[in-house]
């Protein structure tokens, strides 16, 4: 069902395993944007018919980052400032003007983040079993949620305008194949 181009470089998941306590406050923060970035998309005239259907996902988003919190706090570690991540700049930067245009790439990116999250918790799931049992099923409880934003974010585009969403999708998944790539040693998800 993921569309995406290119895996995740084959240094993601160590960097990932070696820096657990880091990576849980940059998940955090990562779900506190999902949730905001749920309400940011309701500010296109586009999207008002879906204004219910993001508030639901800003909460379900909400729900995420307080259970992050509640882990971090279960293991003693402190909340802490996030890392911009390159990936998701590089994506938002071709973001184009023009309400319909910046309305259709805006759920793409929100689209390919939720899907690049999806893809990385279920590795995260399958890896950790053994390694740590309570984050291994933590991650395989969020698959769905994420995957389901993914899908739905892309529905949203394709109801504004489904050829141009499929003709900026592949532009999207170019540009996504190429950045993933970009190296970042930074102890994050993204
Ligand atoms: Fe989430
Ligand atoms: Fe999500």
């Amino acid at each position: 069902m993921l569309l995406f181009r290119q895996k995740p470089p084959t240094d993601w998941l160590p960097k990932v395993l070696g820096n657990l306590p880091a990576v849980l406050i940059d998940h955090a923060h990562l779900e506190r944007k999902a949730a905001t970035s749920a309400l940011n998309l309701e500010k296109y005239r586009d999207l008002y018919p879906h204004v219910d259907q993001l508030n639901a996902i800003a909460i379900e988003e909400l729900q995420h980052f307080q259970l992050v919190l509640e882990l971090l706090k279960r293991r003693a570690i402190p909340f802490g400032q996030p890392y911009p991540s390159p990936w998701i700049a590089g994506l938002m930067k071709s973001v184009r003007n023009g309400a319909r245009h910046q309305a259709i790439d805006h759920l793409i990116c929100c689209s390919l983040i939720e899907g690049r999250s999806c893809e990385k918790f279920q590795i995260l799931a399958s890896e950790l079993k053994d390694i740590d049992p309570e984050l291994a099923t933590f991650y395989a409880g969020l698959v769905e949620s994420e995957g389901n934003h993914y899908a739905t974010y892309l529905l949203m585009a394709r109801g504004v305008d489904e050829a141009e969403t499929d003709r900026r999708l592949d532009f999207y998944l170019d540009l996504d194949a190429r950045l993933i790539q970009e190296p970042n040693p930074l102890p994050m998800l993204h």
